[in-house]
């Protein structure tokens, strides 16, 4: 059977990643009003079910991906690794086989993003990256979805990344060249994005400009975007809060981007730490809408890995 992993943004096609995005938008247009456990009307992945590993703590992705199996006419079977044999020991390659045998596709929330790829190869059914050490990009979807549904064009938009420049921070930095905008980053050095990534959108005529400082990154923005400044499996909690402490998005940080500027953040978030509560439960936070469109992006995903 003809399938797709959806692993990173960088790897699809430009044309890949519109035709997902409609189809995501005509998707969430279609059900509206609905009651959220119905079954869309074209049913496209009856029949089939998706396996969930999750070696990391999950809300919207857990319960996102569900629902988006449920819409989608399928249904889904959810473990932690720790449940699991892969707990134990069992390796990656082996689980990979195994449950390519029982489901239709598999989605993996991984310590290592290294993992996810070997899980991938020794597959036989799609895999879709839930989030690993190195990027998240359902959530890139999901937040460029958000944008456009509020009326940006992200060809030539400026989104303006600010604080650490980890896993989230490198899907949108893979997405740039894609869908033509830009992205200003600012970050101290030590916590600058992946050079690896900001050289693959570079090589792909994405434009990528990284700063010291969050004011000269949000200057001139149309979006401002933060996330925690500890994630998952980061070990020096303290040291990241003081030294991103001035990273934070606050109103005089807002006041510098375009007026009318709009904010973003993947959740969970920190109110106090990386962003106000002033700014992230105003008027210019999208986080709500953002945190919806989990679910209608990853049903687009999901049937574009199965083709369906
Ligand atoms: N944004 C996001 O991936 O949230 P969860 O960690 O709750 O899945
Ligand atoms: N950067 C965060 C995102 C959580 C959704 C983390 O990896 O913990």
């Amino acid at each position: 059977m003809a399938y797709r992993n959806f692993i990173d943004l960088w790897q699809l096609e430009a044309a890949e990643l519109r035709a997902i995005m409609d189809s995501a938008h005509a998707m969430k247009r279609a059900r509206q009003g609905w009651p959220k456990g119905k079954i869309d009307a074209d049913a496209p992945l009856a029949g089939h079910t998706l396996a969930m590993i999750f070696e990391k703590s999950s809300t919207r992705t857990r319960f996102s991906f569900d629902m988006a199996m449920t819409q989608l006419g399928g249904s889904s079977i959810i473990a932690t690794a720790a449940d699991m044999q892969l707990g134990r020991g069992e390796t990656v390659e082996d689980t990979a086989r195994v449950l390519s045998r029982y489901v239709d596709a598999v989605m993996i929330r991984a310590n290592n993003h290294s993992d996810v790829e070997t899980f991938a190869a020794a597959a036989s059914v799609p895999v879709i990256n839930g989030l690993t050490d190195r990027s998240h990009p359902c959530q890139i979807m999901a937040d460029l979805m958000t944008l456009e549904e509020h009326g940006l064009d992200l060809k030539g938009a400026r989104l303006a990344w600010v604080g650490d420049g980890n896993n989230v921070c490198s899907s949108l930095i893979h997405a740039a060249p894609k869908f033509g905008y830009s992205m200003a980053i600012g970050t101290p050095e030590r916590y600058a994005p992946d050079e690896d990534d900001v050289e693959i959108a570079r090589e792909m005529q994405g434009r990528i400009d990284l700063y010291d400082t969050a004011e000269e990154a949000v200057a001139g923005a149309d979006v401002v975007i933060a996330d925690t400044f500890v994630s998952m499996g980061d070990a020096d909690a303290d040291e990241r809060l003081a030294e991103l402490d001035p990273y934070a998005v606050t109103e005089d940080l807002m006041g510098i981007a375009n007026g009318g500027a709009k904010f973003l953040h993947c959740l969970p978030a920190h109110r106090g730490e990386e962003v106000d509560a002033e700014i992230i439960d105003g008027p210019q936070s999208l986080v709500w809408d953002e945190a919806e469109n989990r679910l209608h992006a990853q049903k687009a995903v999901l049937r574009w890995c199965l083709g369906k």
